[in-house]
């Protein structure tokens, strides 16, 4: 061991979850856990439950399961909340959803009734394409925080829990940037006040669950908790965040593909996505203000991972696209279509097609469960603002405002797991493996 570790007060008591939105996402993940505490399924796509990691040498043979070297929480101590502008409860919002089979979601459906969202704090202006009545109202938006703070600590009461995170898995909201208001937490709560329309619902919830120290995860990628007031605000409260926007789909097999052609050098001309999609999050991206939200979140990821400054002669220049097509007929069943352009020996040109027929929820819900539980472990080793080693699961990272973020998928899952040795005091893996050549 090169280091000693940091301490990490134990899993104990029941974590507490809670969820923004109560949609396929979430629905998906809550049924998921339980049929799987109940041996119903395994957690496929979760590293938390089915990870190992590597530590010492090679030949060391020592490879633990990553819940068995870092304390998580267990799944029989999760207990899920949440909060949604309709009042279904987590069975009738799932058999909505039509993600899961109905047979499956019987067998959990004791579970899933008894989970029942609490108001949202919502505004249509926001999410142009939804209207529900199970929605807060208070005489400002700081009003509307403290409702929030106080359904916190009623849940954790009620629930008899130990600890709480939040993990936003609500609609899409429409493309803001961010301006002064959001640069301090002075302003932020001044604007809070004043009912600034720059303001919008995410920030009021990740504004109460830091105030709450209750650590916050964006899985979708309104700008939300990625501004200075509220980074800040999670340091000075020692609170772990990170976001934005799962990576899930479309943006995942980019993340795979593309480190693989800068690997060899290929160069590229151009990449061609394009995606139909039938669920309510498809029907919320069809209205162009929400979906510029998510364009500007899935553009991010070539240019960062090409580098066409450093590799002019591979990468400048080429053209990035990406759509997505409402069409009701496929539901949660995403078709996400790449045209991918590419050159190599002498400028010698290629073409790659991959047609993904993806399924949406079941990719995000394993990545629900992973941030709940990595970010319970941060809080309890005492790390806190932007957790930029859990950049793995999202389609953006956030980071440190003079840092780009990193996208190459492999690089993430070492940085993920070399986080996790540290917090351990194991030897951080660097994959140089000269000893085992050396005769001394
Ligand atoms: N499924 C994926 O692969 C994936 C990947 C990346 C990001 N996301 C994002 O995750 C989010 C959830 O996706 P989904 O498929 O579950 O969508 P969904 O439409 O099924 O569910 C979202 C839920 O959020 C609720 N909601 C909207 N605004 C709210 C608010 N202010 N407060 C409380 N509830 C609110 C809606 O009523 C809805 O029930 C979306 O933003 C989506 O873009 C999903």
């Amino acid at each position: 061991m090169s280091e000693k570790g940091v301490e990490i007060a134990p899993a104990e008591g029941k974590l507490g979850i809670l969820l923004v939105g109560l949609g396929a996402v979430s629905t998906t993940f809550v049924a998921g856990v339980e049929a799987i505490k109940r041996d119903i399924s395994k957690p496929i796509g979760s590293l938390t439950q089915m990870g190992t990691i590597r530590l010492g040498k090679r030949t060391d043979n020592n490879v633990p399961m990553i819940k068995d070297f870092v304390p998580l929480a267990d799944l029989d101590d999760l207990v899920f909340g949440a909060w949604d502008i309709f009042s279904e409860n987590a069975y009738e919002a799932a058999l909505d959803a039509g993600v899961l089979e109905k047979d499956l979601l019987n067998q959990v459906s004791e579970q899933l009734s008894s989970l029942k969202p609490m108001k949202a704090v919502f505004d249509k202006r926001y999410v142009k394409r939804l209207e529900g009545s199970n929605v807060k109202e208070g005489k400002n938006k700081m009003e509307l925080a403290e409702q929030l703070m106080q359904d916190i600590v009623d849940f954790k009461q009620n629930n008899g829990c130990d600890r709480v995170v939040m993990v936003w898995a609500a609609s899409t909201e429409i493309f803001l940037e961010p301006s002064d208001i959001h640069d301090s937490i002075e302003a932020f709560e001044k604007a809070l006040y004043d009912d600034d329309d720059r303001i919008a619902p995410s920030m009021i919830y990740a504004y109460a669950a830091i105030k709450s120290g209750v650590p916050f995860a964006n899985g979708a990628p309104n700008l939300t908790v990625d501004i200075p007031a509220l980074t800040k605000l999670s340091e000075d409260e020692n609170v772990p965040i990170c976001g934005k926007d799962f990576k899930t789909g479309q943006t995942l097999m980019k993340t795979i593909l593309a480190p693989g052609f800068k690997s060899r050098m290929l160069g590229l001309d151009g990449w061609y996505s394009t995606n139909i999609l039938g669920n309510r999050d498809g029907e919320v991206l069809d209205d162009p203000e929400n979906f510029k939200t998510k364009e500007e979140s899935k553009l991010s990821v070539l240019e960062t991972i090409l580098q066409p400054d450093v590799y002019p002669d591979l990468y400048k220049d080429f053209s990035h696209v990406v759509r997505i097509n409402y069409y009701p007929p496929r539901g949660d069943n995403k078709e996400g279509w790449d045209n991918i352009d590419i050159f190599g020996w002498l400028g010698y040109k290629m073409q790659i097609k991959v047609d993904f027929l993806c399924r949406d929820s079941i990719l995000a819900a394993p990545l629900v469960l992973d941030l709940a539980l990595f970010l319970d472990l941060a809080q309890r080793s005492n790390l806190k603002g932007v957790q930029e080693w859990l950049s793995f699961y999202f389609k953006a990272p956030q980071t440190a405002p003079e840092l780009y973020p990193e996208h190459d998928i492999f690089i993430q899952l070492k940085k993920l797991k070399n986080t996790l040795r540290y917090l351990k005091g194991e030897d951080l893996i660097t994959h140089l493996g000269l000893e085992y050549y050396d005769d001394e």
